[in-house]
């Protein structure tokens, strides 16, 4: 898993452990990693890197082959967000510098971190899962640099599942909002603002749910425990699962 250091990724790996797995984490923040290993009172396989270099994703995997022997699921999940920019709130040079950062976090993280679990994966008849976010579906979910890194996420699914077919299944996830320390680019000054900063408190998430939730990243991990499962998900693959709830757009007022 990568980014399990804090936020979704955090959730995931406790729910993970809980189900039973065996866990490495990739994630380049160490002090996420020494938060999450004494938050966790089971073992736990950490690697301190960076998604965007192949030699931090290949060291992963081999940890983890090591480690356990062998890998059955990948979840890329690390990400950055761009804070709602839109094109012309951005210079040319943070559209250029903003671009690069981003997507080689949100999208060459992704295609290194298949690549490098890809063989293992496949001897396992394995499953890879992927982070989107409502962005990949809707507008509104970020400005347009993490709008289009997540629309591409929906590609790498696409063509992934149908390349590393029989062997592999391959989903992503598409959560909405929630309360996390997600951050954004150097490049566009926003690489120590977190998601939690600029929210005016958890609970305003609800502003945007037709359901009326606020969620939180607990909420959002069942879905990636069923696409883990080799039976649960024998027929699944190619899917984004839209588990956000922002398709449907908030009643102004709620009929009771
Ligand atoms: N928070 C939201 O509202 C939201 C909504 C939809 C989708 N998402 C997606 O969920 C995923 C997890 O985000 P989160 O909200 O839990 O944020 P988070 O910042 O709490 O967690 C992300 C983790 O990824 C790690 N990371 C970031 N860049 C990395 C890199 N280059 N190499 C290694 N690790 C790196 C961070 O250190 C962090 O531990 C992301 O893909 C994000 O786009 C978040």
């Amino acid at each position: 898993m990568t980014g399990g250091g804090s936020g979704l990724g955090r959730a995931l790996v406790t729910r993970f452990l809980d189900e039973g797995a065996r866990v490495t984490v990739l994630d380049r923040t160490p002090e996420s990693l020494a938060e999450l290993d004494s938050a966790t009172r089971k073992t736990l396989n950490i690697v301190a890197g960076d998604v965007t270099s192949a030699a931090d994703n290949v060291a992963a995997v081999n940890s983890a082959v090591s480690a356990y022997g062998s890998v059955d699921v990948f979840v890329g999940n690390a990400g950055i967000w761009d804070f709602n920019r839109t094109i012309l709130e951005m210079t040319t040079e943070e559209v250029e510098n903003g671009y690069r950062e981003l997507f080689d976090v949100n999208v060459k993280g992704y295609l290194l971190g298949a690549r490098a679990v890809a063989e293992h994966l496949a001897e396992r008849r394995g499953s890879m899962i992927f982070t989107l976010s409502n962005a990949a579906l809707y507008p509104r979910g970020g400005g347009v640099l993490y709008t289009a890194s997540k629309h591409a996420g929906v590609g790498i699914v696409s063509q992934l599942a149908y390349e590393l077919a029989p062997h592999i299944r391959v989903n992503a996830v598409a959560p909405g909002g929630m309360a996390t320390n997600l951050r954004g680019p150097q490049a566009m000054g926003l690489g120590d603002q977190s998601l939690s900063d600029v929210l005016p408190s958890p609970d305003s998430l609800k502003d945007y749910s037709a359901l009326d939730v606020a969620p939180r990243p607990v909420d959002y991990v069942d879905t990636y425990v069923l696409l883990a499962a080799p039976q649960e998900s024998a027929t699944i693959t190619g899917s984004v699962f839209d588990i956000s709830g922002l398709g449907t757009p908030k009643r102004a007022a709620a009929v009771t």
